[in-house]
């Protein structure tokens, strides 16, 4: 027997059941995905995409990495989120990190694991950038969870700061950007209320100007 045939025998019972439910579902998600919401989160496979917000194939577009990380040289990660916005015009990005992420721990230790450290390092900057209110948190849990909650605000901002959502905030295009946290332990999330809708929000230096503006001065 394959050792993967239970999967493939769950998929057969799942798209049965679907399309009982709904018989014409798989036909109208062929003809095209609009989703409203893009997801960037952790590879956690607890933290499922489309599981714990309750929503079907065709509703997330998504993109997961470790520790929910938004790197401005990551071309796959920004390819997607240009995807997202410019193509499917996609009306919230949410990026959901969650407590005792095990990337945020990795990061926190001296320990090596190899490769994964590199793209850990943009952990590590953020803890030095916030290390007086890191270091005066005594509790290794709570600061563990704090920094999960500020890794998730960079990221937010680090989405903000790319040209694709810039390019489509001058367009007039409604894109808001969320920061949300989930807790493993009971399956509910957090919105830490970091919403980002607009250039103005975001710090001056990483605003994109138009050329015109630039040459205007
Ligand atoms: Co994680």
């Amino acid at each position: 027997m394959h050792p993967l045939q239970h999967l493939l025998d769950n998929n057969r019972r799942w798209s049965a059941a679907r399309r009982e439910l709904d018989p014409g579902f798989f036909s109208r998600l062929a003809q095209q995905q609009s989703p409203q919401y893009l997801w960037i989160g952790c590879s956690d496979s607890r933290v499922s995409a489309t599981a714990i917000i309750g929503l079907d194939p065709g509703e997330v577009f998504v993109h997961r990495n470790v520790a929910n990380l938004v790197v401005h040289t990551d071309v796959n990660c920004l390819a997607v989120l240009q995807y997202a916005v410019d193509v499917l015009q996609i009306k919230h990005v949410i990026v959901c990190g969650h407590y005792d992420c095990g990337g945020v721990l990795a990061a926190m230790s001296g320990q090596p694991h190899g490769l994964i450290d590199n793209w850990l390092r943009n952990i590590k900057d953020i803890y030095y950038d916030h290390a007086t209110e890191m270091e005066a948190i005594v509790d290794v849990q709570a600061r563990t969870d704090r920094l999960c909650e500020l890794n998730v605000v960079q990221q937010v901002a680090n989405v903000c700061h790319t040209t694709m959502v810039q390019d489509a905030w001058r367009r007039g295009q409604s894109v808001a950007v969320h920061g949300w946290i989930y807790g493993l332990h009971d399956g509910c999330i957090h919105d830490l209320e970091v919403t980002i809708e607009g250039p103005e929000q975001i710090r001056s230096l990483y605003r994109v100007a138009p050329s015109g503006l630039l040459l205007a001065g």
